[in-house]
């Protein structure tokens, strides 16, 4: 039996390689010596006299290395020689079970982190990036965008200002006198056009967009320090129940991810903003009992964007109770209208119906209409804008809780569901064109039968209070296509 000992570069006077037997082979005292003198020669240490032979095999390492080496089994140094490190964690391996259990949880982070890597890279390309480092003007228009017009206005980042959702939000603060951040990775999830000219839009009422990702804690930190929030909006996600199948990276990167990099940015942020973000109505997941409410069970979710949202929710209890963030999750139903995504139903349609194109409508189990509780964008903002509006101070400072904070969640619905055939005779009329359905089973993927909110505590708690129905929401998101796509003389190419 022979172990093969690397030796390290400053050995040079040595050959590359010894072959040395193990210390329970050695069994005269001068096969021992000679051991010994042929390690001392090298810089090397014998350490196969503290075992007992068949316990774990013997190596020799550089004296120079020892203190890297742990005194206490299991807590394994690593910093600097891989080897050595490696081949002593396995000594202990054998030998403790403590430090069998901390090589495992250093392989599972090991493999963990591979995974993130591979995850971060099968994600989306940005497009088109201003650096941000050293920049002044780049720092002029952040601090410009956040001055604040009117008397204990707020000051909000808002992440995902480029979204449907994050865009109408930030307009809405920015209108009435608030500071307003936006910060968006402009994805290609869906034509990032549309992105950029809600972008334009927002530039033009005073809304600057930093470029840029949640997952960037330099940049996160960079922003906080140049501003001091007293509320973060967080809209940015990966959205869609279907694409997770296709791209499940993107969900745990922006939703899981994300959020713990940007929760890490405010618990450190002084002072502690106050945190608003969107949960969803996915989270009910397969539940039956309508209308859904907070108080309900979240524990099924049916697709990977409900289980990332769900996590989200479990993440933010946690920095609400360790390091007093105050956060407040809501669970959006079916966000329509002007500035929509185009990868929702209502939106695809729209376009479909006007090319003339066959929609798939899905139906339910025994051909049930599937039913979604539609809400307009307008009665949403209002609902986010409430939100932070009522929300309590985060009560750390310095990484640290200070005292009990405010953690809450809850439904933005309409409480009004309406089935996908009604949705798509509203679209008809307000298009004046009849569509052609095919008609099939839903498929398993992640979509479910209906949403209903019960909105009682929002009620309650926001004043929370909608107001427009599906006819009204869809003729406005019909007159915003047409106008936006420039429907009437065809120059404009359709999403
Ligand atoms: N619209 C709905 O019906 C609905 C329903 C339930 C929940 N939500 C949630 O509401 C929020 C807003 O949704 P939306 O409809 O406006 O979606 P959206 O896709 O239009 O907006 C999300 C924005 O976040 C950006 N983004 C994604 N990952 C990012 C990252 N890692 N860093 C920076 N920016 C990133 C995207 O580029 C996009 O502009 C999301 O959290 C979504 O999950 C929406």
């Amino acid at each position: 039996m022979h172990e093969h000992v690397l030796i390290s570069d400053s050995n040079k006077n040595l050959e590359d390689r010894i072959k040395v037997h193990h210390w329970w082979h050695l069994k005269t005292a001068k096969e021992r010596l000679k051991f010994k003198a042929l390690c001392k020669r090298g810089g090397l240490m014998a350490v196969g006299s503290i075992s007992k032979p068949g316990q774990y095999p013997h190596t020799a390492m550089p004296l120079s290395v020892q203190d890297n080496f742990p005194s206490t089994p299991g807590k394994a140094k690593l910093e600097r020689n891989g080897y050595f490190s490696f081949s002593r964690i396995s000594g202990r391996w054998h030998s403790s079970t403590s430090a069998k259990f901390s090589f495992w949880v250093i392989v599972l982070i090991f493999l963990l982190a591979c995974a993130a890597f591979q995850l971060k890279f099968s994600g989306f390309h940005t497009i088109g990036k201003v650096s941000w480092l050293n920049n002044p003007a780049w720092e002029k228009n952040v601090q410009h965008s956040c001055h604040v017009k009117r008397d204990e206005g707020l000051v909000v980042l808002v992440t995902g200002a480029a979204g449907f959702v994050g865009s109408h939000v930030s307009l809405h603060l920015k209108k009435r006198g608030d500071g307003v951040l936006g910060i968006d990775n402009f994805n290609s999830y869906y034509d990032p056009s549309l992105k950029t000219a809600r972008r334009a839009l927002l530039e033009k009422h005073g809304v600057f967009v930093v470029e840029g990702d949640i997952n960037d804690a330099a940049l996160l930190q960079t922003l906080f320090n140049l501003v001091p929030f007293t509320h973060v909006m967080h809209l940015a996600a990966q959205a869609g129940v279907r694409y997770a199948m296709e791209n499940p990276g993107s969900y745990v990167h922006s939703n899981v991810a994300g959020l713990v990099v940007l929760f890490e940015a405010c618990k450190n942020a002084n002072p502690q903003p106050a945190i608003v973000w969107a949960s969803s109505s996915s989270v009910y997941g397969l539940n039956r009992k309508v209308p859904f409410s907070e108080f309900d069970r979240t524990d099924k979710p049916a697709s990977l964007y409900a289980a990332t949202k769900k996590a989200g929710e479990v993440v933010a209890h946690t920095y609400n109770h360790i390091y007093g963030l105050s956060i407040t999750g809501l669970r959006f139903f079916t966000v329509y209208g002007p500035w929509g995504r185009p990868d929702m139903a209502y939106f695809s349609f729209t376009k479909a119906i006007l090319e003339g194109n066959t929609i798939t409508v899905y139906q339910g189990p025994n051909g049930a209409d599937l039913a979604r509780d539609f809400t307009y964008i307008d009665d949403v903002v209002k609902g986010c804008v409430a939100s932070l509006d009522t929300a309590q101070k985060s009560t750390g400072s310095g990484g640290k809780k200070k005292g009990i904070a405010q953690l809450r969640i809850f439904n933005l619905g309409n409480t009004k569901p309406v089935t996908v055939p009604d949705m798509v005779k509203i679209l008809e009329k307000n298009l004046k064109t009849k569509a052609h359905m095919n008609i099939v089973s839903m498929p398993r993927n992640g979509d479910v039968p209906f949403t209903h909110a019960n909105i009682t505590r929002a009620l309650q708690e926001l004043s929370y209070n909608p107001s427009t129905d599906l006819e009204t929401g869809l003729k406005k998101f019909v007159h915003w296509y047409r106008s936006y796509y420039d429907y009437s003389d065809q120059s404009r190419s359709t999403p």
